[in-house]
């Protein structure tokens, strides 16, 4: 079959390296796609938010099933427009996409479904807003409504943070993601991330990770899309992750069928692992970026028949298998990220580093004849396996020093958390 990735991010290389090992496949094509996923795919220009386009396009080249990797066309519609254009396809529903388009929205769910997660208020106007955060005091989380690219989320240690937060907010700083505002207990503990596959009736839980959303080493500096990953996360024991299959995930698909949104696709919780058990951060209606790149060097089985199932509703007929050994991945970025950077820089050495262990999977990439380019913030993720955390570490911090690209940086301590638990 035809298969066709919507995307051009490290997230998309690693499934279409995923997808390219299938023995389902025949050709694959990739929309924009970048300089990795050239190794893997046919990379072809199509402007995604363009549904006629991507249709016509589909119509043209035979394809049987399209994976779309980002939020951002699966909340402008992209999903429904190739469902009416009877396309199969895999990932959420503009509706369905509202559990990660809306804070509202899902705090509302987990209210009305008893789902654990962080005390809360929603409002539309400034005044209201402050005066709740008056009569919580202060720390507290201040987040806009809508997709702000993760920067509308404001941990505010002081009632006066709050206050301007909440100016800023309503002021326009993130457009119409602003419109609303949530307020939010600050809920303590160890985060995680719990990736569950879903066709709309039934769930299968795929794996946990953990990631490094700051920029700089020990966990400083301003917030990043994510500067490495690393699976599985070992604060998740099987009984949690039990736990919160039984008490977040389950209820939230039951809900969501409930509402007449039935979620297809991939979603994953954003845990804060409380003292009083796993809690709901939020949702994500697609893979993390950069986590599933350390899902998919860990995924055995193929993985397009779980994907066509999530379509198909077959979903409980899917038993996928995984390595043991945990993966990790570093995140080469260009100078500057997540500030102004430069672009066009010359990445030397970048081919030829994988093996059996280790991926090389491309993010703001572009090939120039031989050269290879970085034309992004975040440009490549250096993934590998080993038999602990810490050797999957010493094997993906080999592959970044024999890469030579003296405009790029990526963190030296991605898996300390996961490390310093294996130490003990
Ligand atoms: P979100 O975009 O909602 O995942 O928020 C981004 C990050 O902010 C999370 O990964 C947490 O580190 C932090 N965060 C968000 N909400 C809360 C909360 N209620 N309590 C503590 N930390 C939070
Ligand atoms: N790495 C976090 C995300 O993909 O949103």
């Amino acid at each position: 079959m035809n298969v066709l990735v919507i995307g051009s991010g490290g997230r998309e290389h690693a499934l279409s390296w995923a997808i390219s090992k299938s023995s389902l496949l025949t050709k694959l094509y990739c929309a924009p796609g970048n300089g990795g996923m050239e190794k893997v795919a046919d990379c072809v220009t199509l402007d995604s938010s363009d549904h006629d386009a991507v249709i016509a396009f589909c119509r043209a080249h035979d394809i049987d099933f399209v994976v779309v990797g980002p939020e951002g066309p699966l909340v402008e519609g992209l999903v429904d427009a190739l469902d009416n254009a009877d396309i199969a396809n895999f990932g959420p529903s503009k509706a369905a996409a509202q559990l990660e388009g809306s804070k509202g929205y899902v705090k509302d769910l987990c209210k009305e479904n008893n789902i654990p997660t962080a005390a809360y208020g929603r409002f539309s106007d400034a005044a209201a807003a402050k005066a709740y955060v008056e009569t919580q005091g202060a720390p507290i989380v201040v987040k806009a409504d809508g997709l702000a690219a993760g920067k509308g989320v404001i941990m505010a240690t002081t009632v006066g943070e709050a206050t301007q937060a909440i100016d800023e907010i309503f002021g326009g700083k993130f457009g119409a993601a602003g419109a609303e505002v949530v307020i939010e207990e600050t809920m303590i503990g160890e985060e995680a991330s719990f990736f569950v596959l879903s066709d709309g009736t039934h769930t299968l839980p795929l794996a946990t990770a953990q990631d490094h959303k700051r920029v700089g080493d020990g966990d400083v500096g301003p917030n990043t899309g994510g500067m490495g990953a690393y699976s599985p996360a070992p604060v998740m024991t099987d009984a949690l992750c039990a736990q919160v299959m039984r008490e977040i995930v389950e209820p939230t698909a039951a809900a969501m069928q409930a509402r007449g949104a039935p979620f297809k696709g991939v979603f994953y919780a954003g845990l804060m692992i409380t003292e009083q058990g796993p809690k709901l951060i939020e949702y994500n209606v697609r893979f993390g970026d950069p986590e599933c790149q350390v899902l998919m060097a860990r995924l055995e089985s193929d993985i397009l028949p779980a994907l066509m199932a999530c379509h198909s509703g077959t979903l409980d007929k899917i038993d996928l298998k995984w390595h043991d050994d945990p993966a990790l991945t570093v995140v080469m970025a260009a100078k500057g990220y997540p500030e102004a950077y430069e672009k066009n820089t010359l990445i030397e050495n970048v081919d030829g580093l994988d093996t059996e262990e280790v991926q090389i999977f491309h993010a703001g990439t572009r090939r120039d004849g031989e050269d290879v380019r970085a034309i992004g913030g975040r440009v490549l993720n250096i993934t590998a396996r080993g038999q602990t955390v810490a050797q999957a570490q010493t094997r993906a911090y080999d592959a970044v020093d024999s890469i030579h690209w003296p405009d790029g940086f990526c963190r030296r301590d991605i898996g300390w958390r996961a490390i310093e638990r294996e130490n003990k």
